[in-house]
């Protein structure tokens, strides 16, 4: 069924929550950036952050991310936009790099750190960044202590390392990063180009794959995820974590 996972996530704008605004927003906290910074894009997917970060630098992105078939709709993506002069694209996996250390100005990844873990993440890309460089990376965390069982018992499931969003920052601290700012990605940019999307395409898969039990199955839990998020919003969510690296 993962080959389904992937027939519905490459037909999104986005793998995953997020939005331009807030790309913007988090970038402008990097005060100390040099004027063309080198910057590593992990667990890029299809890119939608890669391009919004193109046309707030002057700089070179190396984008990079796993699944092949994202990497190529970036690059069809990246050309359109014209900056393939400045954006490389690299299939690869995030928990065995090979870039030199401190190479990078800047390590963004917006909602795929938690694949490898956000402490171990933040401590085994910390050798790709120059003295001082910026880490930026967007979590699902809580955002409130008194979460309903019902939730609670989802993401139990779903990604029970999960955590509350002030715990995050001795983290950062201890993993040798200063944390520069954090704020919380607006609960619109899980729908315009990640729900909504999903809710149309899981509607016209639902007809291609009728009487699949198993496809289904995972069109079922696509549902329950937007479902819970309808209901529960307020308790849960990305929190975007700027930070700058200190040793
Ligand atoms: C939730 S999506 C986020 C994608 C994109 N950053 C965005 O916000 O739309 C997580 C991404 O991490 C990628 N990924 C998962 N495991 C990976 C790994 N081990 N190495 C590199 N990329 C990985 C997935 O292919 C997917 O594109």
């Amino acid at each position: 069924m993962e080959e389904l996972f992937f027939e519905i996530f490459e037909l999104l704008p986005r793998q995953g929550p997020g939005d331009e605004v807030s790309t913007r927003n988090a970038f402008q906290k990097l005060t100390e950036l040099p004027k063309y910074p080198e910057i590593l894009d992990v667990g890029c997917g299809a890119g939608k952050q890669t391009i919004a970060l193109a046309k707030l630098t002057s700089g070179n992105i190396t984008a990079m991310d796993n699944h092949s078939p994202f990497i190529e709709i970036l690059k069809r993506n990246i050309n359109q936009a014209d900056y393939s002069d400045r954006i490389k694209c690299v299939v690869g996996d995030m928990s065995s790099m090979d870039f030199a250390d401190e190479s990078f100005d800047l390590v963004w990844s917006e909602g795929a750190a938690y694949m490898m873990g956000f402490e171990n993440a933040l401590k085994s890309w910390k050798r790709l960044l120059r003295p001082n460089g910026y880490m930026v990376v967007s979590e699902l965390v809580w955002f409130k202590e008194d979460a309903p069982k019902e939730i609670k018992d989802f993401f139990a499931g779903e990604y029970p390392a999960m955590k509350y969003y002030k715990d995050i920052h001795p983290i950062i601290e201890s993993a040798g990063y200063k944390a520069i700012d954090y704020f919380q990605l607006p609960d619109k940019s899980w729908w315009i180009d990640y729900y909504t999307p999903i809710e149309k395409v899981i509607a016209e898969k639902r007809i291609k794959y009728r009487g699949d039990k198993d496809a289904r199955a995972v069109f079922d839990i696509f549902q329950l995820e937007m479902d819970m998020h309808k209901k529960y919003s307020e308790y849960y969510g990305y929190g975007f974590y700027i930070m700058q690296k200190t040793n």
